[in-house]
């Protein structure tokens, strides 16, 4: 199945650690010695990159589209994230015991990057479906989650820019997105794009079923599309994160209630939150880091 031979080997936990997120530190053993099962499928993104639109939609696969479940079921229960404590420390939630207790088969989200996962995933059969998105949006939605919350009180400019320093948690994004870009041939592994949901949603359920194994009738198709619609998301109290953002903006005080995590669900929406500027120095720091590989943007997310 997976092949470690493809890891970073050159750049450690331990580095990469510390580059991070210091909070990580204390749990990288939790984090690192996580005993997977064959049948996990986990979810991994950088933030903001359609983790919750992936996970919905796998969760359904992988649950004979038991809707009503879902809808009964907070996404945080159905399909924990697993460095969610090492985030939150005095949220008295144990993300890593929530994902030992989950019943078999595990759906688990986490934005770790590819050296900071698990070391049984690369001997497990375990599944991974990895999820990339437009930096430019990436930088856009981050902002306004950040801000919306009450996490960020600066400038929008700064923030974005700040993503082009690798100031975020789970920074760098091109090291996220392009170590695993560099396995996507591999058998356990499915790389989807945000942009590929937007443009045929269809087509992204047929090959995560086709990866899960799980076949989907017409009529049940139907009922799948329309539910992961930007539209009954936003309205499905059971995804839409509205208590995640309640309380967040509770702990903080922040009483600016208008931010909803369902925010526009577009894509190319920074062309109207960027100026010239800010879009260059995003234009240039893309073509930095993918003319090497003789890559595009278009060709990575398409
Ligand atoms: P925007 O802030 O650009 O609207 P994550 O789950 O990784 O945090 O990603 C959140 C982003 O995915 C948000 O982007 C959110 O609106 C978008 N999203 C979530 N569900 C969606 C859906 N059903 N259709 C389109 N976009 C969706």
């Amino acid at each position: 199945h997976k092949d470690s031979s493809h890891l970073p080997v050159s750049k450690d936990w331990g580095q990469r650690a510390a580059v991070i997120d210091t909070s990580f530190k204390p749990f990288i053993g939790n984090i690192q010695e996580f005993e997977i099962r064959d049948d996990d499928v986990w979810i991994v993104t950088f933030p903001k990159c359609g983790t919750t639109w992936t996970q919905e939609m796998t969760w359904l696969l992988l649950n004979d589209l038991d809707f009503e479940k879902a809808k009964n079921n907070d996404m945080t229960v159905r399909s924990p994230f697993l460095e969610y404590s090492a985030i939150y420390r005095d949220s008295g939630v144990n993300s890593f015991d929530e994902c030992v207790k989950l019943s078999s088969p595990r759906l688990i989200k986490t934005h770790l990057p590819m050296p900071l996962l698990p070391k049984q995933l690369w001997s497990k059969k375990a599944k991974i479906i990895y999820v990339a998105r437009d930096p430019r949006d990436v930088a856009v939605s981050n902002y306004y989650h950040k801000s919306g919350v009450g996490i960020y009180k600066g400038e929008k400019k700064e923030h974005f820019q700040k993503l082009l320093s690798d100031d975020y948690n789970y920074c760098s994004y091109w090291d996220h997105v392009l170590e695993f870009w560099s396995i996507r041939e591999q058998q356990n592994i499915l790389f989807l794009t945000y942009e590929q949901m937007k443009t045929d949603l269809k087509k992204v359920v047929e090959r995560v079923g086709d990866f899960l194994g799980k076949e989907v009738s017409p009529k049940q198709m139907d009922l799948l599309l329309d539910h992961l619609s930007f539209e009954k998301m936003s309205a499905n109290k059971s995804c839409n994160h509205e208590h995640e953002v309640e309380n967040t903006r509770r702990i903080l005080n922040h009483n600016d209630d208008s931010f909803k995590f369902m925010r526009k669900g577009k894509s190319q929406g920074f062309k109207e939150e960027m100026d010239e500027e800010m879009l260059t120095a995003f234009n240039e720091w893309i073509d930095h880091n993918l003319k090497p590989l003789d890559l595009t943007l278009e060709r990575l997310l398409h």
